[in-house]
């Protein structure tokens, strides 16, 4: 049975490049589950863009001295070159500042005004005299008052990620000059989180039994403990979402409460563009549908209390309001699968100390594959984790290299040589062919549960365990001796090892999918696995914004076993995956930090 899958992945800002740290968070894990869930034919969209208003980005444009607009493509188009190189494969890859997005994100603030969870309210906000202007967010940083961290922004403490009220911050003081900034009373919209917070609760419970506990726990500790309170969703800045309503010129939506919108609208967006403008309503009013958050453990509260307080305060009042057909209510969470952070040599990542291995940077050095593989066995999936450049090198060599690239290798090429570059015909297989055959082919099985759970860094090990177990059978019946004396012993073992290659080729697609193609092209199959990656602008009133598109493959890889077939014609093998010298890890540490 195929079923809707919509893999959402969090909108990186567009105030930064992207580092491994980020991807490994979300992007890549996103990518493997939604690869996943195509090779099994259910129908996946991938949505995610750049996060391009509010404050991150405005303090960029400010310290770099160029117009926001500027910043925010940079780095957009940044990210679209990261997403192709790594094979992060969008349906569609966006941006909050579009037309479509503006619409629907004020849609559903008219949607939750209607149902009645927004009001207004005046109360004192941070202003610097010096600049004659509201300091919003991120323009301050001061003491946190709940753990003390003195490098606290206004809005959220790095170090112990909490949601911060921003007129609570100790200690005050402005991004714009380092000058103590006063409180002044200015007027907003406030979402009035504590009456939805039954709603938020019951909608938390019905998943507790499945989610992550680091998930679950964070977001009922915190109704447990202080309960959901209103927040305040405009900002006075003049970079993001007007305000729809009239007489609030100069004032924006808030970043986090349109930012999480842009699920919806980059799957109404990927519908117009490709022709079937109702579409989006398949992962988003049919109830079978199943939606995928993947997101840091940062974004907890925003995606796991607030998104599903929005969605459920506004309601049917939403479709009603967008597309005046008949409202329908929207579709919550499936599951949040957030990770944990990767910290880098065992210090947190720090991009302004450049702490970080950067994804375009690393390209130029290293394999995508390898760094998926890497990211993948390590990934924070329940505690930190930490890039560690030695162990990168050795997993690299150990896994990648000496365990599945070369079972790969040492089949082909010797089945390329002494076959006239052909499947071999096998005859009647042995018993303990047969079982090499059916231990893999039950990896569908295996790798697919751990996948389904989103259990990556266990579906890949499972994977790897497969390829082990390759190995020794070949290393049992040593086809490089067998040919000498008996050929038609070394045609039941190496037709066995191919289709065991063959099957594991795709047991290892969702992780590493470079190599995979590269192999079932050396294997003498002409359709990829896996559709292409292209870029396409797109125009609206706001201007041009390039997006990244995801083209199916026809008709693609399948999540099941091999069926290679006796004298199908192979191509000449290569090297899949590189050894790395670990002298390497020395000169990659001295490239830190500077
Ligand atoms: N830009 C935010 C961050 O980098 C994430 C936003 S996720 C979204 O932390 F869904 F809200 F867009
Ligand atoms: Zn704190």
């Amino acid at each position: 049975m195929s079923n809707n899958i919509l893999i959402a992945i969090a909108w990186p800002y567009a105030n930064s490049e992207i580092h491994v740290g980020n991807i490994t968070g979300s992007h890549l894990p996103g990518d493997i589950v939604a690869r996943y869930h195509r090779l099994k034919g259910d129908r996946v969209l991938v949505v995610s863009g750049t996060d391009s208003h509010g404050t991150p980005v405005t303090l960029r444009a400010d310290a770099d001295g160029r117009s926001v607009e500027e910043v925010y493509q940079y780095f957009h188009n940044q990210f679209l070159e990261l997403f192709q190189k790594t094979g992060i494969s969008y349906d569609l890859f966006t941006s909050t500042h579009t037309e479509n997005h503006f619409k629907v994100a004020q849609c559903m603030f008219l949607a939750l005004q209607k149902n009645g969870y927004l009001y207004t309210e005046t109360r004192p906000q941070w202003f610097s005299a010096s600049a004659n202007r509201f300091l919003p967010d991120r323009y301050v940083e001061g003491t946190c008052y709940i753990c003390g961290f003195e490098g606290a922004r206004s809005d959220q403490c790095d170090q112990c990620g909490s949601v911060l009220e921003p007129e609570k911050l100790i200690n005050p003081r402005s991004k714009v000059d380092g000058s103590t900034p006063e409180l002044r009373d200015t007027k907003h919209f406030y979402l009035d989180l504590s009456k939805l917070e039954p709603d938020v609760e019951k909608f938390l419970r019905q998943r507790q039994n499945y989610w992550r506990e680091t998930v679950s726990g964070q977001s009922l500790g915190q109704i447990e403990s202080e309960g959901l309170r209103p927040r305040p969703i405009t900002r006075d800045l003049d970079w993001g979402i007007p305000v729809p309503v009239e007489g609030w010129e100069g004032k924006c939506i808030y970043v986090w409460f349109e930012a999480v919108i842009g699920y919806l609208s980059a799957t109404i967006e990927w519908a117009q563009i490709t022709g079937q403008p109702d579409a989006w309503r398949d992962w988003w009013t049919d109830l079978s549908a199943k939606t995928y958050y993947f997101i840091g453990k940062d974004n907890i509260f925003f995606h796991a209390a607030m998104w599903p307080a929005q969605l459920q305060g506004a309601g049917k009042e939403f479709v009603q309001i967008f597309s005046e057909e008949e409202g329908v209510p929207l579709n919550l969470p499936y599951n949040v699968p957030a990770n944990q952070f990767m910290n880098l040599e065992g210090q947190k990542i720090s991009g302004s100390r450049n702490w970080a291995v950067w994804g375009l940077d690393f390209l130029t050095r290293y394999d995508p594959d390898a760094l998926r593989y890497y990211l993948t066995i390590n990934m924070p999936e329940l505690r930190d984790s930490d890039w560690d450049w030695d162990e990168f090198i050795a997993r690299n060599n150990n896994e990648l290299v000496a365990t599945w690239g070369n079972l790969a290798n040492r089949v082909l090429s010797f089945a390329y040589k002494h076959w006239d570059g052909r499947v071999p015909d096998p005859g009647e297989l042995r018993p303990a062919d047969k079982d090499i055959i059916s231990t893999v082919d039950n990896g569908f099985q295996t790798v697919g549960e751990h996948l389904e759970a989103v259990h990556l860094r266990a579906a890949l090990n499972e994977a790897l365990r497969l390829a082990s177990e390759g190995n020794k059978y070949l290393d049992t019946f040593k086809p490089w001796f067998e040919i000498k004396t008996d050929k038609e012993a070394a045609s039941k073992t190496i037709y066995t090892a191919l289709r065991v290659i063959d099957s594991l080729k795709l047991l290892f697609a969702p992780f590493i999918p470079f190599s995979s193609e590269r192999l079932s092209t050396y294997l003498g199959y002409h359709e990829p696995i896996f559709g292409e990656q292209y870029v396409e602008q797109q125009q609206d009133r706001l201007g041009a914004h390039n997006t990244l598109r995801y083209r199916p493959p026809q008709p693609g890889g399948r999540w099941e076993p091999s069926n290679l077939q006796p004298g199908q014609r192979l191509a000449e093998p290569a090297a899949l995956f590189k050894k790395l010298e670990p002298a390497l890890a020395e000169e990659e540490r001295r490239r830190l930090g500077k």
